[in-house]
Parts: structure tokens; C-alpha cells; sequence
């Protein structure tokens, strides 16, 4: 027995804003911003919409995919770094709304990272045979914590969110891998400021980045004995193109076998990988049996990977 995704889906908000809207905003250009992040545009989510509320309609996506009733999940787990409020957390908003009456409900912080955490815990609670089915979101309403005056963090996020389900699948499909870590001597790179907005040190989290994402990749092929040559698909965090880029040529895939939409949404945080893995499934770029590498970093400093079979 295995543990995989049944079903995937992605929720992202109508209202585009672009470069060029960003120019009127900061002191910034579009092509300052295309050649550094492969950013185009981002999608922000109006004021009557809150974290809770992307969530839940990715939620509903991934269980009409999967053909799961949500009394039938579990365990409801949602990774965020922006929760409608501390508590009561986003996963138990969700639980009420989608009607997943039995189901256990939490929120998970690992920032960017955070979705693959909530991946791993929940495969963990299937293999174990406690649980059958897990909804594990990723959910990110950055907007509402991004500093509209700081040229070095607001062009880089979007709001968003990407869901699935995870249950049990045959032998040899699903989840053979992953490897999750965390450097918290970083934690002066990344972090939410005294006003509660977010403040970076982009070169020190740049630098991590290149290292991490493509060491990451290369590990958890390296644990189950394939080679590089071996992986079909790549999804990594979409935080900056380059750094995407580094993870794809250490793996020596071509662009087209990479999941890419940066250039639309930016960096959605711990939505952005569910959100890729959504728009790749949907549009056919991932096919049955496809060796796919998941790998994403984020603020902490936290990472994590997973090679999966589809
Ligand atoms: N427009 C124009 N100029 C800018 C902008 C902007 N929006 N932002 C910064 N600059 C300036 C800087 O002030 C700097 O000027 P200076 O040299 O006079 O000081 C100059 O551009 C160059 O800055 P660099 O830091 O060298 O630019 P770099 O090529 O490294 O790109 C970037 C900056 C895009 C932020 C990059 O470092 C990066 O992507 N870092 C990683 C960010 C990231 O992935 N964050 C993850 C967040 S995940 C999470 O957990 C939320």
C-alpha cells in the first residue's frame, strides 16, 4: 500500500495586478521585475475575501477530483503563515463549511515550506493506518501582510490556494520519498515584522534557495535508488524563477518538464506548489506512472521534498 493524491485542486482570486500596475505603486519597473523573479502579474485577493474562503473553495475543487465526500475526510490540514486569525485555526473554519463532520483539524506553519510539511504529517497518519483520507491544503492571503511601500517584498507575492486529498493507493504509487529540514539560524532572513509585515533579506534567502532546492531535489531521488534521469516532472516553490531553474538544471530536466506559474500568480507561499501540482494535473502535463519531484524552502528557515509516483 501506498500513500498518493486521489484528487487536486487550486483557487486563485479574479483581481490581476501587474508590473506595470506595481510602477504606478513603488519605485520599480516591469523589466526590473521580469529579468530578477520571472514575475509578470499576481492575483490579490479583494478585502471580502480572507484565507478561509480561498481555501474552501480549493477544498471543493480537490474533493469533487478526488470524488470524496468531505464527511468521508479524516483529518483536515492547512498550511498557512496567514490565517484569518490566530484561532480558531483555518482548518476548523473549513471543517464546519465543507461539512467534514469527523474529521480532526489543524493549521501548520512552515511558511513556503509548509505544504510539504502538511503533505508528510498527513501521509504519515494513512500509513499508519489511523486515517483514510486527508484534505491538505496550502493557503496564502499574502496581500494582507505585504508592506505596499517596500519595493523588496511587494513585487514578489500573490494570494492563492491549491488542495488534495490524500489516501491510500497501490503499491509502488504515491509518496517514495521526502526529506524535510529546517535551518532556524535563519530566521533573522525572513520573518513578519513588528508591523506585521513581511521583511526579507532577499540575497541571504536567495543564496539558500539555490543550494537547497536543487540539493533537496536530488535526495529524495537519490533514496530510492533512481537516477535523475528518471524524474518525468518537476514542481518546485514558485518564488523566483532563477532559483526554479537552479533546482531543474541539477536535475538536468528540460523547461517544458517543469511546472511554471510564476510569471501569473508569483509567490504564493505554501500555496504555490498545490497550486503548480493543480494547473499541471488539469492541463494533462502529468501523466499516469510520471516520477514527479516536489520542492519547496521557505521563511524559518525551513525546507522539504518529495518524489511521488503518480
Ligand atoms: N525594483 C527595482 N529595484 C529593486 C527592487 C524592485 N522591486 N527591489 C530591490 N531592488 C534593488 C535593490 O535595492 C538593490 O539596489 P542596491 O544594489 O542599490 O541596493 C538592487 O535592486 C539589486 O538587489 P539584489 O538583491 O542584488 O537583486 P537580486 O538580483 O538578488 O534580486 C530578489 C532580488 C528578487 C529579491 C532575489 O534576491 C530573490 O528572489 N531572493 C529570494 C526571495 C525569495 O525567494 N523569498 C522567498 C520568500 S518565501 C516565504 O517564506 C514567504
Amino acid at each position: 500500500m501506498g500513500v498518493g493524491v486521489l484528487g487536486v485542486g487550486h483557487f486563485v482570486p479574479d483581481k490581476v495586478l501587474t508590473n506595470k500596475q506595481l510602477e504606478q505603486i513603488v519605485d520599480t519597473t516591469d523589466e526590473w521585475i521580469r529579468t530578477r523573479t520571472g514575475i509578470e502579474e499576481r492575483r490579490i485577493a479583494e478585502d471580502d475575501m480572507d484565507t478561509s474562503d480561498m481555501a474552501f473553495l480549493a477544498a471543493e475543487k480537490a474533493l469533487e477530483d478526488a470524488q470524496i465526500k468531505a464527511s468521508d475526510i479524516d483529518l483536515i490540514l492547512v498550511a498557512t503563515v496567514t490565517p484569518d486569525t490566530p484561532f480558531p485555526s483555518v482548518a476548523c473554519m473549513l471543517q464546519e463549511r465543507l461539512g467534514a463532520k469527523k474529521a480532526a483539524a489543524m493549521d501548520l506553519s512552515a511558511a513556503c515550506a509548509g505544504f510539504m510539511y502538511a503533505m508528510i504529517t498527513g501521509k504519515q497518519f494513512i500509513e499508519t493506518g489511523a486515517y483514510q483520507h486527508i484534505l491538505v491544503i496550502g493557503v496564502e492571503k499574502l496581500s494582507k501582510i505585504t508592506d505596499w511601500t517596500d519595493r523588496n517584498t511587494c513585487v514578489l507575492f500573490g494570494d492563492g490556494a491549491g488542495a488534495v486529498v490524500l489516501g491510500k493507493v497501490s503499491d509502488g504509487k504515491g509518496i517514495l520519498s521526502f526529506e524535510l529540514g529546517a535551518d532556524g539560524s535563519g530566521t533573522k532572513h525572513l520573518y513578519q515584522n513588528d508591523n506585521r509585515y513581511i521583511s526579507m533579506n532577499g540575497r541571504e534567502v536567495f543564496k539558500f534557495a539555490v543550494r537547497q532546492m536543487p540539493q533537496s531535489s536530488v535526495n529524495v531521488i537519490e533514496q530510492i535508488d533512481l537516477k535523475k534521469e528518471d524524474v518525468d516532472y518537476l514542481i518546485p516553490h514558485q518564488a523566483n524563477i532563477r532559483i526554479m531553474n537552479a533546482a531543474r538544471e541539477r536535475l538536468g530536466i528540460p523547461e517544458e518538464k517543469m511546472a511554471k506559474v510564476i510569471h501569473k500568480y508569483g509567490n504564493n507561499s505554501s500555496a504555490s506548489i498545490p497550486i503548480a501540482l493543480s494547473e499541471s494535473v488539469h492541463s494533462g502535463k502529468i501523466r499516469e506512472d510520471d516520477l514527479i519531484v516536489l520542492v519547496g524552502f521557505g521563511g524559518g528557515l525551513t525546507w522539504g521534498a518529495v518524489a511521488l509516483r503518480w
